[in-house]
Formats: C-alpha cells, sequence, structure tokens
C-alpha cells in the first residue's frame, strides 16, 4: 500500500496509538520506521519491545522540538514520510498545566514542519510526506445532533484541544505556504490495547479489578464516539498512502455511547469475564464525580470523506473490539502494574478550576 522502500518517522510512537501505529507497519514489513519518542510517562519503550534486533525499526529517544535531530533523523535513514503522532494527549493535564501542551503540541510540531521544510529542499532528497494525527475535539462541543465535518469551523474548549488545534493550523499553513505535501486526520477517541491507564476505558478496567471506585465524570451522560484503534491504524495508513496532499480526513468509528453506557458496559463484560471475588456486580463501584471544567458534551464524526475517497471502513463492530480490549488488559497484568508503577497513580486530575 505504502510506495516500495518507504521509511518513516513515527514521533511519539511509543505511546497507545503510535505504538499500535509502529507494530502494524513493521510486522505486516510495509516500511522501515524511525520511532522518535520522548518516552514522558505516556511512552513505554516495552510496548515496542517485539521489535528489538530488528533492522527494519530503531527507537531513538528525543523530543520532536530537537530539530538538529530530526534533521539528522530524516536524512540518514532517507526518510520518506513523517507520521506525527508526539503530543500531551489528556485532556485534564492540559487543565493542570497547559505549558507542556503548547511546548509540544504546538512548537514541537512546527520544529518538525521546520525540519520537513528544510529537508525536501536539500540536493537529492525524495519526496517527504506529512502525516499529522490530530482529533475531533478541535471542533469544539456538539448538541443532541449533528455530526463534526472535515468543514466544521475549529472552536476548540479545552487546552489540549487549543493546542491541538494550532497545530493543525501549521500543518494546513506549511502546505498553501510552502507546498508541503501535508495530509491530516481528525479523529474520536480511540480505544485498545496499550492505552495508557489514565483514560476512561483501561482506567476502569484496573480499577475494577481492584476494587476501587469507577469515577463517571458528571452526570454520565457526555457522548464520544468511539474508534477502535486498529481501525484508527488503517485509516492513516490509507491517509498516508493515498490521502490527497492537502486534505483533512474525519475518522470515527459510528459508535455514539455516553460514558456511562461505556462504565456499565465494561462492568457487564468483567462480571463474565473476571468476576469479583465477593460476587458482587463491579457496576456497585461506578461513583459519580465532580465534572471536567468545560467538558463538552458530545462528540460525533461525520466519516464519509474516509469511507467514499479511501474505502476505510471499522473492521468490526464496537461489541467485540471492547470485549477483545477487556480481554487484553486480562491477559497483560504485569504491563499494567508497571506502567502504572510510576508517578501516575490513577488519581484524580483536571480539577484546577474547581480547586
Ligand atoms: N487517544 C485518543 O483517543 C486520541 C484521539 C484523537 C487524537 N489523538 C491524537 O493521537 C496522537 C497519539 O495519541 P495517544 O493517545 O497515542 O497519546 P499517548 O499520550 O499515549 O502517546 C503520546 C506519545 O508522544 C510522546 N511524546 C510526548 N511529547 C513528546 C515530545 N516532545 N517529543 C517526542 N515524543 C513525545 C510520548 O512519550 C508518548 O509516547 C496524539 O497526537 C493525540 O492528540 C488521540
Amino acid at each position: 500500500m505504502l510506495p516500495p522502500d518507504s521509511t518513516l518517522l513515527v514521533t511519539g510512537g511509543a505511546g497507545f496509538i503510535g505504538s499500535n501505529f509502529v507494530l502494524a507497519v513493521v510486522e505486516q514489513k510495509l516500511a522501515r520506521v524511525v520511532t522518535l519518542d520522548k518516552l514522558t510517562y505516556a511512552g513505554n519503550p516495552e510496548n515496542l519491545a517485539s521489535l528489538r534486533g530488528r533492522d527494519d525499526h530503531v527507537l531513538v529517544e528525543g523530543d520532536i522540538n530537537d530539530r538538529a535531530l530530526v534533521s539528522r533523523l530524516l536524512r540518514e535513514h532517507a526518510v520518506t514520510a513523517i507520521v506525527n503522532f508526539a503530543a500531551e494527549s489528556h485532556v485534564d493535564r492540559s487543565i493542570d498545566g497547559p505549558g507542556e501542551f503548547v511546548r509540544t503540541n504546538v512548537n514541537g510540531t512546527f520544529e518538525l514542519l521546520e525540519a520537513a521544510r528544510a529537508r525536501v529542499k536539500e540536493a537529492g532528497a525524495g519526496p517527504l510526506r506529512f502525516a499529522h494525527v490530530s482529533t475531533d475535539e478541535v471542533y469544539g462541543s456538539l448538541g443532541a445532533t449533528g455530526l463534526f465535518t472535515e468543514d466544521t469551523p475549529y472552536a476548540p474548549n479545552s487546552p489540549y484541544a487549543a493546542s491541538k488545534a494550532a497545530a493543525d493550523h501549521l500543518v494546513r499553513a506549511y502546505h498553501h505556504t510552502y507546498g508541503l505535501d501535508t495530509v491530516t486526520t481528525n479523529c474520536s477517541n480511540n480505544y485498545g490495547p496499550l492505552q495508557f491507564p489514565e483514560k476512561l476505558i483501561p482506567l476502569v478496567i484496573l480499577n475494577a479489578l481492584e476494587q476501587k471506585p469507577l469515577p463517571v465524570y458528571g452526570d454520565g451522560l457526555n457522548v464520544r464516539d468511539w474508534l477502535y484503534v486498529e481501525d484508527h491504524v488503517d485509516a492513516i495508513l490509507l491517509a498516508l498512502a493515498r490521502g490527497r496532499s492537502g486534505e483533512t480526513y474525519n475518522v470515527g468509528g459510528r459508535n455514539e455511547r455516553t460514558n456511562l453506557h461505556i462504565v456499565k458496559t465494561l462492568c457487564s463484560i468483567l462480571d463474565r469475564l473476571a468476576p469479583a471475588k465477593d460476587g458482587r456486580p463491579y457496576g456497585a463501584l461506578i461513583t459519580h464525580v465532580a465534572d471536567r471544567p468545560g467538558h463538552d458534551r458530545r462528540y460525533a464524526i461525520d466519516a464519509t470523506r474516509i469511507e467514499r475517497e479511501l474505502g476505510w471502513k471499522a473492521r468490526r463492530g464496537f461489541e467485540e473490539n471492547i470485549e477483545r480490549t477487556v480481554a487484553w488488559y486480562l491477559e497483560h497484568r504485569a504491563w499494567c502494574e508497571r506502567i502504572t508503577s510510576g508517578v501516575y497513580r490513577r488519581e484524580r486530575l483536571g480539577l484546577e478550576n474547581n480547586s
């Protein structure tokens, strides 16, 4: 699907979606991959452990803000495309400390774009595509009806969303101003294996197994459009391989669910797959907590463009994927324990305005 002899520079490839992407590309031998990752709390080299010793993958620890490093990697590895996953990605953390979100998501994307712009001007450099991975949160919040299309005006409400929106605008500008070959995807909430347990689905699974409260923000009726990470990886590969230059593509699972529904679904799957020792249903642990400041009510994606133009579609249904996800976390308890043994202990984040 990708041109032969492709070499991808994948930033943030040790994080949740990035590592699912890198594993798919390398295991299917679609391209050589250079993973560049700062290995923040969310970046985990263990996610890529199965690739150790291969000559078609290298993991480089470094910051996308380090333009000299990025330039060197682009040149030394004759990179044909950059896929930019690197980001601070958790809305609650952006409420507590927006500075790091601006540094990585905005300045970091700028530095990558500058390195790419310089590289394509170098003698002998071949084509270089810049694929930028973004979010539906840039569009703000929906009411009870309607869907985000690629023409929906940007209206970010959290520092995270604002930083991603700024990065998207820079990518757009580098295409229009400098002719950089860019493609941007804006996707909805991902779920699946290897997600850091600060996010709703792994947090609920791990808390339930430890008989801890299952926090539901506010009334729990905020709606998200859940996208299985493998389907997202397929979409990014299609956009990278065949997306129109300068274009943006929305990617969503057509799976609108309230947060409360997600938590109840997880509880009933766990009741079957890993019943509590005392026999009580996990649903008894559901606890409504203070809402997130500025919590967007509903996100939903119209994915018609990527479906029609690039032939993308989700491989399986939500019910099957959510069960596979729970099963993955049950089978990878050691991974979960190691990843949560650092500073983060699944405490509540992002209440800055309420304190
Ligand atoms: N998870 C979702 O539901 C979702 C939804 C829409 C869009 N996205 C976007 O997809 C991308 C990946 O999200 P994720 O959930 O995998 O995030 P993640 O937090 O799991 O991973 C982010 C990765 O980026 C790395 N990183 C952070 N700062 C860096 C820097 N300055 N230089 C190099 N590496 C750095 C981290 O170490 C980590 O490995 C992000 O750009 C995010 O905005 C995610």
